[in-house]
């Protein structure tokens, strides 16, 4: 009778162990001396376990092994988006990044965030309800290219006139396309490039991933050239909405102006 108790006592640690592992279950917000950034993505995936939970010393294998855990991104695009991260330490040639120093202003950083007020106005790394509402607020119950570059162009005409040092350079304009691709493609589907609105509140919100919302990691692999032709389908959309409140001009290569930014920081 001991011995049975015993064992049923063992399988249910073990259940609980095998749970617990799980690191789409094991979430937590940072401690005190942990560091998170304006990336809400990379936070999550540290308060996930998925990248180092402290948020810094962050290499090479650390990304690649936690982009691919928690969301199937392919080793080549890991190392692509590192090439930038590393950019970002003030230590040159450095060999690792924390999250933290991906808020250095107007190097990947940039004004008119989603969910971030500019650097002018405050913290630029920390997620701020205000300028996440004006975004949601521009998206149906489905996020697409239209109203995901929608919500873009009414963040920047906010941006622009309210804060006198509003800048963007090419590359971080390139970056907001890129963003809404991702968190379209990673939450949604990158094919239709469709997202239901509740799981990217849910990500932007919590800093979590959101499983309980029916999300599950993707089936397919994500590459740098998903990455590019689903840039190119916001892009196309962004630039049907400039207005001479933001002008730039039309036909612009915006992967390329990703490219080139990359070949910048190597
Ligand atoms: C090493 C990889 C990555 C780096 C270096 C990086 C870097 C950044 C940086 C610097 C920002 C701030 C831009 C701003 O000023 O608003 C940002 C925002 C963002 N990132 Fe990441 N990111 C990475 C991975 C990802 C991934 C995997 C996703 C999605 C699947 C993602 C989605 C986003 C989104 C949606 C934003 C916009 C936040 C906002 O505008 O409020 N990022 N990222």
């Amino acid at each position: 009778m001991r011995l049975a108790a015993f064992l049923s006592l063992a399988v249910a640690a073990a259940a609980v162990n095998v749970s617990n592992s799980d690191p789409f279950e094991q979430w937590h917000g940072p401690k005190a001396g942990d560091v998170r950034g304006p990336c809400p993505f990379l936070n999550t995936f540290a308060n996930h376990g998925f990248l180092p939970r402290t948020g810094k010393y962050i290499t090479l294998d650390d990304l690649t092994n936690g982009l691919f855990n928690a969301v199937n991104f392919d080793a080549n695009i890991s190392a692509f988006l590192f090439d930038f991260a590393i950019s970002t330490n003030p230590e040159p040639n450095s060999s690792w990044f924390s999250l933290d120093h991906l808020t250095r202003h107007n190097v990947l950083e940039h004004d008119a965030s989603l969910s971030r007020v500019d650097a002018f106005h405050g913290h630029a790394d920390i997620f701020n309800q205000e300028a996440f509402d004006e975004t949601r607020s521009h998206w149906g119950d489905i996020v697409n290219v239209e109203s995901g570059a929608a919500a873009i162009v009414a963040r920047m005409k906010t941006c622009k006139s309210t804060n006198p040092q509003y800048s963007l350079s090419q590359l971080g304009e390139a970056f907001i396309l890129g963003e809404t691709a991702a968190f379209i493609s990673i939450l949604g589907d990158a094919e239709a490039l469709t997202v239901e609105k509740t799981r990217v509140e849910y990500l932007f919100q919590n800093e979590r991933l959101p499983t309980e919302l029916g999300w599950k990691r993707p089936e397919a692999q994500f590459t740098t050239d998903i990455l590019v032709r689903n840039l190119q389908a916001v892009a196309v959309e962004y630039q049907k909405r400039l207005n001479s409140t933001v002008l730039r001009k039309r036909g612009v290569d915006y992967a390329e102006r990703l490219m080139n930014g990359r070949a910048r920081v190597l």
